[in-house]
């Protein structure tokens, strides 16, 4: 049998595979350089960037380990939409694969700057980050409307001709909802989930554990939660959805992509093994052959009910 199709198209962007690395994990690819194949995987996303640089959260505590998972408070703190382009870009794309750049801001004006300027440059999509818990302005203040994520992506959509994925809050009663909204406004695709409003108390100090207060819930733990939420979104939309939310082996990417998604990203589990994603890579790969399943294509949304 020959190798099975793993092609994925999102918009203009051909993957060749369906593995993606999920935004934030990975900064902007410098500190993971070396640590395994990226540019075997179908694409790389990189850290969330705004028009201006910022700072983000305190450093003590921006993560904490829970059972199953980790919180985070980053605060998106990103080198800015200038440096991005000039510095960050350039050798991420040297890892020879598709280079995906996350975009956020405090306005759908914001939004448009940083896709009209990103629009010139080699980025094969732009990610737009209306689900980002740890901001007080912009982030999941988008995502959590439905109104607000399609103004939002359809002034991305009107500002560059790349790709555009809009990255869904699953802090939200209907997150379908959401997700054709976005449709309508020109996505190209969805991805789903970032992470969980959580929090983590420290009962001897009574104080929470992270110096936000709150944070992001990501890993393992929020998977099964993350699957049902694809399932869902895939069942009212037709362009492409990625899916993540604590993937951590080959078995898990197939949930998701058995619940409906075109494609996977790996996020949290990259701590725990920088190879992750190109295991799952490879475990993918097997299945279809054991299976007997010429293309992945044939395998999205195959869920039996
Ligand atoms: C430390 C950390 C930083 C993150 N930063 C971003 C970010 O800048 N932009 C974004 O869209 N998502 C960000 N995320 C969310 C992930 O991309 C992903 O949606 C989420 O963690 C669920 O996947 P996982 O359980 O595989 O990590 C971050 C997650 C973590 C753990």
């Amino acid at each position: 049998m020959t190798a099975p199709d793993l092609t994925v198209r999102i918009g203009s962007m051909t993957m060749k595979n369906p593995v993606m690395i999920a935004s934030g994990i990975f900064g902007y690819g410098d500190e993971f350089r070396g640590l395994a194949d990226y540019g075997a995987l179908g694409a790389l996303v990189l850290k969330t960037i705004t028009p201006q640089p910022r700072a983000g959260n305190p450093p003590a505590h921006r993560t904490v380990e829970t059972s199953g998972g980790m919180l985070n408070a980053i605060g998106l703190e990103n080198v800015g939409l200038e440096a991005f382009i000039r510095e960050k870009l350039p050798l991420a794309l040297e890892y020879g694969t598709n280079i995906v750049a996350s975009i956020a801001g405090d306005t759908a004006d914001d939004f448009a700057h940083c896709a009209r300027a990103l629009d010139a440059s080699d980025v094969a999509a732009i990610e737009i980050n209306i689900s980002c818990p740890n901001v007080k302005q912009g982030g999941m203040a988008f995502g959590i409307h439905a109104e607000a994520s399609a103004e939002v992506t359809a002034a991305v959509r009107a500002a560059t001709r790349k790709p555009v994925i809009s990255k869904l809050t699953p802090n939200v009663t209907d997150i379908a909802a959401v997700a054709v909204a976005c449709e309508r406004a020109g996505a190209d695709a969805v991805s789903l989930i970032n992470t969980f409003s959580a929090m983590a108390i420290d009962v001897e100090t009574r104080r929470p554990l992270l110096a936000a207060g709150a944070g992001g819930l990501s890993g393992p733990a929020i998977r099964p939660a993350a699957v049902y939420r694809v399932h869902q979104v895939a069942q009212a939309v037709s362009i492409p959805v990625v899916g993540m939310g604590g993937i951590w082996n080959a078995n898990d990417a197939l949930e998701f992509i058995i619940a409906g998604a075109s494609a996977v990203a790996v996020g949290t589990a990259l701590y725990a093994d920088p190879a992750a994603a190109n295991r799952v890579l490879s475990g993918i790969r097997d299945y279809l052959d054991r299976h007997a399943i010429d293309g992945i294509a044939h395998l999205v949304g195959s869920l039996k009910l």
